[in-house]
């Protein structure tokens, strides 16, 4: 229906990469800004003694790309009491005004995204491809809860008076957001969720992963330049201690929690026993464990390429992922084969080098994890691709990019966040086994499919339980507002992130009734 679609807004800006008079001086001012070091800091400074944690390349541990000094106990209480009696104020601006400064934070996130490009390479690990897609995620996400802010947030509903009585309801603001944001997308989701409570009229603590702090520093101070008041939008730079202290602090009057299902439990239990403070609304976007089901009349050459953009991209550290190929046992070989093909031709090194398809995972605990996995599918699994990795590499946290054949789904009892793909076989006939067993893992975030029967598109769509089904394409990289974005069980508990219902979620109804 049309009314759910906001108003029409400025597409982020794209680059071509393709274009040598793009991308030459694109590359040399990139080089210069490899020499720039940044530093993360709480927007509340100068209480007590910060705690430093050094920030290095995932791709080479050796160069410092900054330091970031984390918020004490102390700086998080004066930052939420700050934050607290900021924004009666904030709200009472009006949709409109904090439109116009969310529009006024994506122009500059746009007239600085090349700082952006360098820190999400040298800081997450990015190639040059994922870091434009990133910057440009997070200024949609901007523009569109600026539309929504003016859409939903200027002009009080009018409700039916049956007996004459004059009836109204307004959103506001709830009180201050704690938004904690993980190190995957360390733009994008660190700016998604701070852009719509501040849409809604909230104040806000933002939380980002310990490993990207410096892009959210710089993020924050885009946000103040484009007129966001300080108090209103606070960086609190830390690790889960930090977290946990703002999510259990009685000012947080709501909490916007991206990242693992295990850390989204342990908050849902530490706002639940909270004896202070108001009830607190928690939303949880986490894991997943995405499928993809390919049936015998899926094109291979499609299959391949959507296979492995939805694997390998972002070395497999997107959410969206894919984790478990399903394959109709009649084409299995030959679309293994290809896709086999695929892997051993991409290339895997310094994502800031344009060659590269696959960089490294984003820190050593990370790759230790994959690591094990890797070992215990040496054990249980047939090995189908195990990349070599180059030489030069000793010095960052790269995982060889894999495929395995397992038996059934139930063997993986975890998301493995990385370049790792499991396939499964399965018989004419069992599609509706294979979707059951997908949806017995708890999980529901992506799935693909890939076919070209009308009926068992039918089936898919009806018993599937994913937030969003890719049909025909690949399973990364949904568009704000086009895809809203987000899972449901042990994915999340919703809205969706970029669509319609997302930015009410942080707000707070109010009903006037006038007896005329
Ligand atoms: P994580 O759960 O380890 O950390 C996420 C954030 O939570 C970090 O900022 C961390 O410091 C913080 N945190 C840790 N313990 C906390 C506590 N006790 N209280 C409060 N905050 C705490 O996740 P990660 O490794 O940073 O991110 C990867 C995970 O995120 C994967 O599971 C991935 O699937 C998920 N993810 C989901 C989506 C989605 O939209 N559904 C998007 C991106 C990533
Ligand atoms: N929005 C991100 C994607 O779809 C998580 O890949």
């Amino acid at each position: 229906p049309d009314q759910i679609f906001g108003p029409a807004r400025p597409n982020s800006a794209g680059i071509d990469l393709s274009d040598p008079l793009v991308r030459e001086p694109l590359m040399e001012r990139l080089a210069k800004l490899e020499e720039r070091t940044h530093e993360a800091r709480p927007t509340e400074r100068n209480r007590g003694e910060h705690p430093i944690r050094r920030i290095t390349s995932p791709h080479d541990d050796r160069i410092e790309v900054g330091v970031a000094h984390e918020a004490t106990d102390e700086a998080i209480d004066a930052a939420l009491t700050a934050a607290a009696k900021a924004q009666p104020a904030w709200d009472a601006l009006g949709g409109e005004e904090r439109a116009r400064r969310l529009d006024k934070a994506a122009d500059l996130f746009e007239e600085h995204r090349e700082v952006f490009f360098s820190l999400c390479m040298r800081e997450a690990g990015k190639t040059l491809p994922d870091a434009i897609l990133e910057v440009r995620e997070a200024v949609d996400f901007l523009r569109y809860y600026a539309s929504e802010a003016r859409a939903k947030f200027t002009h009080a509903v009018p409700l039916p008076g049956p007996t004459g009585e004059l009836n109204e309801l307004r959103l506001h603001g709830r009180g201050v957001w704690t938004c904690i944001s993980p190190w995957n997308f360390p733009l994008a989701i660190f700016t998604g969720p701070v852009a719509a409570a501040l849409a809604a009229g909230n104040a806000v603590m933002a939380k980002p992963a310990e490993q990207t702090p410096l892009i959210a520093d710089y993020a924050i101070w885009l946000m103040h330049e484009a007129g966001i008041p300080r108090d209103i939008v606070q960086l609190t730079p830390g690790d889960g201690r930090v977290g946990a202290a703002l999510t259990s602090h009685p000012l947080t009057a709501g909490v916007a929690f991206t990242g693992s299902t295990d850390t989204a439990r342990l908050i849902a239990r530490s706002l639940a026993e909270r004896t202070d403070g108001p009830i607190v609304p928690l939303i949880a976007e986490t894991g997943g464990q995405n499928a993809m089901i390919v049936d015998s009349s899926a094109l291979p050459e499609q299959v391949t390429r959507d296979v492995v953009a939805s694997s390998f991209q972002s070395a497999g550290q997107r959410c969206s992922a894919l984790r478990v190929l399903y394959i109709q046992e009649d084409v299995a070989d030959e679309m293994i084969r290809m896709i086999a093909g695929a892997m051993e031709a991409q290339t895997i090194g310094d994502p800031r080098d344009l060659r590269t398809d696959v960089g490294p995972v984003i820190d050593a605990a990370a790759r230790q994890s994959l690591r094990r996995h890797l070992d215990w599918l040496d054990h249980h699994a047939k090995c189908i691709v195990r990349r070599d990795l180059p030489e030069g590499l000793a010095h960052g946290y790269f995982v060889p990019p894999s495929m395995y054949e397992i038996e059934h789904l139930e063997q993986l009892t975890q998301e493995n966040f990385g370049p790792i793909l499991h396939v499964i076989r399965w018989k004419a006939g069992d599609l509706e086994k294979v979707i059951d067993a997908i949806n017995r893992t708890g999980y529901g975030l992506t799935l693909g499919l890939q076919s070209r029967i009308e009926n068992n598109r039918r089936i898919v769509e009806r018993l599937a339980r994913v937030g969003n089904l890719y049909i025909n394409r690949n399973q990364i990289g949904a568009v704000v507002e086009s895809q809203p974005f987000g899972g449901e069980g042990l994915s999340g508990t919703g809205p969706k992130a970029g669509g319609p219902h997302y930015v009410t979620r942080f707000a707070t109804e109010r009903v006037t009734c006038v007896d005329t």
